[in-house]
Protein backbone atom coordinates (compact mmCIF):
# COMPACT_ATOMS: atom_id res chain seq x y z
CA UNK A 1 0.00 0.00 0.00
CA UNK A 2 2.61 2.68 1.03
CA UNK A 3 4.63 1.75 -2.21
CA UNK A 4 1.25 2.66 -4.54
CA UNK A 5 0.80 5.93 -2.48
CA UNK A 6 4.07 7.11 -3.51
CA UNK A 7 2.72 7.14 -6.81
CA UNK A 8 1.74 10.92 -8.21
CA UNK A 9 -0.86 11.15 -11.40
CA UNK A 10 -0.11 14.64 -12.85
CA UNK A 11 0.15 17.75 -10.37
CA UNK A 12 -3.23 17.78 -8.35
CA UNK A 13 -4.16 14.18 -8.20
CA UNK A 14 -2.16 11.14 -6.57
CA UNK A 15 -2.99 7.80 -6.17
CA UNK A 16 -2.45 8.66 -2.35
CA UNK A 17 -6.38 10.86 -2.51
CA UNK A 18 -8.37 8.26 -4.50
CA UNK A 19 -6.81 5.41 -2.48
CA UNK A 20 -7.78 7.26 1.11
CA UNK A 21 -11.29 8.21 -0.61
CA UNK A 22 -11.84 4.85 -1.58
CA UNK A 23 -11.55 3.39 1.52
CA UNK A 24 -14.48 5.44 2.81
CA UNK A 25 -16.52 5.48 -0.08
CA UNK A 26 -19.95 6.02 0.60
CA UNK A 27 -22.32 6.91 -2.70
CA UNK A 28 -25.39 8.91 -2.68
CA UNK A 29 -28.67 6.59 -4.34
CA UNK A 30 -28.47 8.76 -7.32
CA UNK A 31 -24.47 8.75 -7.63
CA UNK A 32 -24.82 4.57 -7.45
CA UNK A 33 -27.37 4.79 -10.05
CA UNK A 34 -24.83 5.98 -12.48
CA UNK A 35 -22.19 3.38 -11.33
CA UNK A 36 -24.28 1.13 -12.13
CA UNK A 37 -25.20 2.53 -15.18
CA UNK A 38 -21.33 2.95 -15.93
CA UNK A 39 -20.56 -0.62 -14.72
CA UNK A 40 -23.42 -2.27 -16.77
CA UNK A 41 -21.32 -1.10 -19.78
CA UNK A 42 -18.25 -2.64 -19.11
CA UNK A 43 -20.52 -5.74 -19.26
CA UNK A 44 -20.53 -6.26 -23.43
CA UNK A 45 -16.66 -7.12 -22.41
CA UNK A 46 -16.02 -7.60 -19.33
CA UNK A 47 -19.14 -9.92 -18.52
CA UNK A 48 -21.63 -9.34 -15.92
CA UNK A 49 -20.52 -7.55 -12.71
CA UNK A 50 -17.36 -7.71 -13.79
CA UNK A 51 -17.40 -11.78 -14.61
CA UNK A 52 -16.10 -11.96 -17.71
CA UNK A 53 -15.21 -15.18 -19.65
CA UNK A 54 -11.70 -14.72 -20.55
CA UNK A 55 -9.69 -14.70 -17.65
CA UNK A 56 -7.94 -11.27 -18.67
CA UNK A 57 -10.92 -9.12 -18.83
CA UNK A 58 -12.14 -10.37 -14.76
CA UNK A 59 -13.05 -7.42 -12.90
CA UNK A 60 -15.02 -9.42 -10.07
CA UNK A 61 -13.22 -8.83 -6.91
CA UNK A 62 -10.46 -6.43 -8.30
CA UNK A 63 -8.33 -4.83 -5.29
CA UNK A 64 -9.65 -1.23 -5.14
CA UNK A 65 -5.68 0.05 -5.91
CA UNK A 66 -5.19 -2.39 -8.52
CA UNK A 67 -8.09 -0.74 -10.44
CA UNK A 68 -7.67 2.50 -9.54
CA UNK A 69 -4.21 2.19 -11.51
CA UNK A 70 -4.72 0.28 -14.09
CA UNK A 71 -7.50 2.54 -15.08
CA UNK A 72 -4.98 6.01 -14.87
CA UNK A 73 -2.72 4.60 -16.84
CA UNK A 74 -5.12 3.96 -19.55
CA UNK A 75 -5.98 7.49 -18.97
CA UNK A 76 -2.95 8.79 -18.95
CA UNK A 77 -1.81 7.14 -21.89
CA UNK A 78 0.58 5.17 -19.67
CA UNK A 79 -0.50 1.61 -20.55
CA UNK A 80 -1.24 1.38 -24.09
CA UNK A 81 -4.64 -0.39 -25.29
CA UNK A 82 -6.87 -1.16 -28.30
CA UNK A 83 -9.95 0.33 -26.67
CA UNK A 84 -9.50 1.07 -23.01
CA UNK A 85 -7.53 4.55 -23.02
CA UNK A 86 -10.91 5.73 -24.79
CA UNK A 87 -13.47 4.29 -22.02
CA UNK A 88 -10.81 5.38 -19.47
CA UNK A 89 -10.52 8.95 -21.08
CA UNK A 90 -14.26 9.34 -20.65
CA UNK A 91 -14.79 8.88 -17.19
CA UNK A 92 -14.10 11.29 -13.99
CA UNK A 93 -12.22 10.72 -10.83
CA UNK A 94 -14.88 10.50 -8.83
CA UNK A 95 -16.56 7.74 -11.36
CA UNK A 96 -13.46 5.76 -11.71
CA UNK A 97 -13.32 6.28 -7.56
CA UNK A 98 -17.18 4.30 -7.85
CA UNK A 99 -16.54 2.04 -10.28
CA UNK A 100 -13.13 0.86 -7.81
CA UNK A 101 -15.42 0.47 -5.14
CA UNK A 102 -18.33 -1.70 -7.20
CA UNK A 103 -16.07 -3.89 -8.80
CA UNK A 104 -14.06 -4.67 -5.95
CA UNK A 105 -17.37 -5.42 -3.99
CA UNK A 106 -18.58 -8.10 -6.82
CA UNK A 107 -17.61 -11.79 -5.69
CA UNK A 108 -16.11 -13.45 -8.97
CA UNK A 109 -17.51 -16.06 -10.10
CA UNK A 110 -16.77 -19.15 -12.15
CA UNK A 111 -17.32 -17.88 -15.85
CA UNK A 112 -19.22 -20.14 -18.55
CA UNK A 113 -19.09 -19.78 -21.90
CA UNK A 114 -22.21 -20.35 -24.28
CA UNK A 115 -21.70 -23.56 -26.61
CA UNK A 116 -21.16 -22.53 -30.15
CA UNK A 117 -23.80 -22.64 -32.84
CA UNK A 118 -24.29 -24.62 -35.23
CA UNK A 119 -26.42 -24.24 -38.37
CA UNK A 120 -27.51 -27.00 -40.39
CA UNK A 121 -27.08 -26.32 -43.88
CA UNK A 122 -31.12 -26.20 -44.60
CA UNK A 123 -31.01 -23.99 -41.33
CA UNK A 124 -33.80 -26.70 -40.44
CA UNK A 125 -33.71 -28.34 -36.67
C1 LIG B 1 -15.35 -2.91 -26.11
C2 LIG B 1 -14.90 -3.78 -25.03
C3 LIG B 1 -14.61 -3.16 -23.67
C4 LIG B 1 -15.44 -2.39 -22.89
C5 LIG B 1 -16.86 -1.91 -23.20
C6 LIG B 1 -14.71 -2.15 -21.66
N1 LIG B 1 -13.49 -2.75 -21.70
FE1 LIG B 1 -12.09 -2.77 -20.21
N2 LIG B 1 -10.83 -3.86 -21.41
C7 LIG B 1 -11.09 -4.20 -22.71
C8 LIG B 1 -9.87 -4.70 -23.34
C9 LIG B 1 -9.73 -5.19 -24.77
C10 LIG B 1 -8.87 -4.63 -22.34
C11 LIG B 1 -7.37 -4.93 -22.50
C12 LIG B 1 -6.68 -3.57 -22.77
C13 LIG B 1 -7.01 -2.99 -24.15
O1 LIG B 1 -6.53 -3.53 -25.14
O2 LIG B 1 -7.76 -1.99 -24.25
C14 LIG B 1 -9.52 -4.13 -21.12
C15 LIG B 1 -8.88 -3.97 -19.90
C16 LIG B 1 -9.46 -3.42 -18.78
C17 LIG B 1 -8.83 -3.33 -17.48
C18 LIG B 1 -7.47 -3.85 -17.11
C19 LIG B 1 -7.60 -5.33 -16.80
C20 LIG B 1 -6.28 -5.89 -16.30
O3 LIG B 1 -6.32 -6.66 -15.32
O4 LIG B 1 -5.23 -5.58 -16.86
C21 LIG B 1 -9.72 -2.72 -16.65
C22 LIG B 1 -9.50 -2.39 -15.17
C23 LIG B 1 -10.90 -2.41 -17.42
N3 LIG B 1 -10.72 -2.87 -18.72
C24 LIG B 1 -12.02 -1.76 -16.93
C25 LIG B 1 -13.14 -1.43 -17.69
C26 LIG B 1 -14.24 -0.66 -17.21
C27 LIG B 1 -14.38 -0.10 -15.80
C28 LIG B 1 -15.14 -0.54 -18.25
C29 LIG B 1 -16.44 0.22 -18.28
C30 LIG B 1 -16.38 1.62 -17.95
C31 LIG B 1 -14.57 -1.25 -19.38
N4 LIG B 1 -13.36 -1.78 -19.01
C32 LIG B 1 -15.19 -1.38 -20.61
C33 LIG B 1 -12.30 -4.11 -23.36
C34 LIG B 1 -13.38 -3.38 -22.91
Amino acid sequence: MKKIMTIMVGATFSITSVVNAAEVFVLSADQNNHIRVLAASCAACHGTNGNGVDKAKLLAGIENTDFLKKILAFKSGEREATVMHRHAKGLNTQEIEGLAFYFSAQTPRQPSALPSQVLNKNHAN
